[in-house]
């Protein structure tokens, strides 16, 4: 006969051991440490064949696990590759992709941005009991409406603690560097011009008397004339004010931002998030302000590269990599972690920078692979086979399911996700990629298409479109930042260019006389058609109107206009 007492003993047992199982199978679950550089070419590293940049602790994660030779990113540029890498959906389904010029966000007081209804991997992981953050570049929006409605913010979007820039680093954010707006300044300059023209024009009208003017009409004239140039001094006079700005959460706290403080103090916030967090699972995104022109690089590493300040700037990427990876082996959390390293997409060739190895084009460069293809490393002791490399065509979309399955969730079903989950290529239970086709858009204009033909293990890639080089061959476009992606200086191509990848992975060789030509390229088309059929029509995040400086909507410490703060100064440096 069991007395009260033992009862009591064996319900304990059972409930300590159901309490050591539950507390076990949640410590089971992964940490994810993703990096995300931004315009780092795949020529810029050591371990894909850079023999004389320094990067040691990439070249490490790499050798401790495995290199995507052919990961793709969704798009050439930041704002809309961003948007699938979070959502693991091609940017035109979230309408965060345009084939105006402004293919980027351009203010933080703009009102584009990752729309709410969108879901990221960070939402479903936190929604699994995952602690959730993102330190570094957003790029994807603030607010909506009002200055505080946060509605493109990343704690609204899944990310329970941010730090960093809710915008990017560009040249405009260091006095004296090139400025990135001068095209937009330009075309407000011309406007204004015209309007001045115009004013004159009407007062030598009135005092010549050839017409009667009413008095009135001069004086309101002049009145918008004035408004019209203040609002364009007010937006391109005080840009670092209103763009290169850091918060933390939704408070402010750098206007314009320190740049001399900004990797010490990325790296303070990383170390901080993981020892805070590392008795729980979590999610973490170090999306570094590296290596976007213009290049701010501390003392330590000034001079030290064989490449300028761009190769500086990428050598000290490099260390904070290593510095936050040491961190988490202190913490203890080196096994149980899966670590990702990417670029956002290819190189920026055009400013002094960025080298994309053998593929030709770069940033703003849709359908070459220079733009697309980019560094791609994951590392995961124990599950992921170390020191071995995966030439399969991969994306950076597919870091949605795959954390998504590695966290526990569910994907959503109201909606196509285009990334496909890593796990079972990276286990080698299949040997290919579930990407049978992968589409390159330029905006809303598809300009290349990838077809991996899994009978044949080739790998078809053809071009419908190509923007115009200037000078021919050079790999940039004319006297734009960016290149077009419709009208005069994009070529369509029909019958289109086609190459095969594995054997002519720089796009040297169009396949026209190939006996495979016409059936391969038939075989594309039919699937562009299925493809088209999914894409539905959403409202444009980019467009003219919401791609705007909108001062209502401008993050400001302080009383608009007047904007300035400097919180957290007593960080000492780490580096
Ligand atoms: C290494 O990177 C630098 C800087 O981008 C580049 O100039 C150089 O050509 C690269 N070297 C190789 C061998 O790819
Ligand atoms: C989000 O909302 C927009 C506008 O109402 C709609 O067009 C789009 O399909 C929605 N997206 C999703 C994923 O539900």
């Amino acid at each position: 006969m069991l007395t009260r007492i033992d009862c009591f003993r064996i319900f304990a047992v059972i409930i300590f051991l159901g309490f050591t199982l539950i507390t076990k199978s949640i410590s089971s679950k992964p940490n994810f440490l993703l990096f995300l550089a931004d315009d780092l070419g795949i020529g810029d590293i050591g371990c894909f064949g850079n023999n004389t940049l320094r990067t040691p602790n990439i070249d490490r994660l790499a050798k401790e696990g495995v290199k995507l030779t052919q990961h793709i990113s969704a798009s050439p540029l930041c704002t809309p590759s961003r948007a699938a890498f979070m959502t693991g959906r091609y940017p035109i389904r979230s309408g965060m992709d345009y084939s105006d010029a402004g293919r980027v966000i351009m203010w933080t007081a703009a009102s584009s941005g990752l729309p709410p209804n969108e879901t990221t991997f960070a939402s479903i992981l936190q929604q699994e009991g995952y602690t959730t953050g993102i330190i570094g570049k957003w790029h994807l929006g603030i607010n909506c409406a009002s200055c505080k409605d946060f509605c493109h913010h990343p704690n609204n979007h899944g990310f329970g603690y941010f730090y960093g820039m809710p915008f990017s680093m560009f040249g405009d954010c260091q006095p004296g560097s090139p400025s990135e707006y001068q095209q937009d300044f330009q075309s407000q300059l011309h406007f204004l011009q015209m309007l001045c023209v115009g004013m004159i024009t009407l007062i030598l009208v009135k005092f010549t008397k050839l017409l009667h003017i009413n008095g009135k009409i001069i004086l309101f004239s002049g009145i918008f004339v004035v408004l019209c140039s203040i609002a364009c001094y007010a937006q391109y006079g005080f840009l670092r004010y209103w763009n290169c700005i850091v918060m933390r959460n939704q408070e402010m706290t750098e206007q314009p931002m320190d740049l001399e403080r900004s990797a010490p103090q990325l790296v303070k916030e990383a170390h901080g998030f993981i020892e805070r967090n590392k008795h729980v699972p979590f999610l973490l995104v170090v999306s570094f302000l590296h290596v976007h022109s213009p290049y701010i690089t501390t003392k330590k590493f000034t001079g030290r590269s064989k490449h300028g300040l761009y190769g500086d700037n990428v050598e000290e990427m490099d260390y904070l990599v290593g510095s936050i990876v040491d961190a988490m082996e202190k913490a203890g959390l080196n096994t149980n972690t899966f670590m990702y390293f990417a670029s956002d997409h290819g190189g920026h060739r055009e400013i002094n920078g960025g080298w994309n190895g053998i593929y030709k084009g770069g940033k703003a460069v849709a359908g070459w692979e220079g733009g697309i293809r980019v560094p791609g490393i994951i590392r995961w002791p124990g599950v992921i086979v170390a020191d071995t490399v995966c030439d399969e065509p991969t994306s950076l979309m597919d870091i949605f399911p795959t954390v998504i399955h590695l966290g526990g969730g569910k994907l959503p079903t109201d909606r196509i996700i285009d990334g496909r989950n890593l796990m079972p290529l990276l286990k080698k239970q299949i040997s290919h990629s579930e990407h049978e086709f992968l589409f390159h858009y330029c905006g809303r204009n598809l300009h290349a298409v990838r077809w991996h033909d899994k009978q044949s293990g080739a790998i078809w890639k053809a071009h419908f479109m190509t923007p115009v080089f200037f000078p021919e061959g050079s790999g940039n476009c004319y006297d734009t930042f960016i290149c077009d992606c419709e009208g005069e200086r994009v070529t369509h191509l029909n019958p289109p260019l086609l190459f095969e990848l594995s054997s002519d992975p720089s796009e040297a060789t169009p396949l026209y006389a190939n006996p495979q030509y016409m059936e391969v390229i038939h075989h594309i088309q039919l699937a562009v058609t299925e493809h088209q059929k999914t894409i539905s029509s959403v409202p444009q995040q980019l467009s003219y109107m919401n791609n705007r400086w909108k001062p209502w909507l401008q993050p400001c410490c302080g009383t608009f206009p007047f904007c300035v703060c400097h919180k957290d100064i007593n960080v000492t440096s780490t580096i």
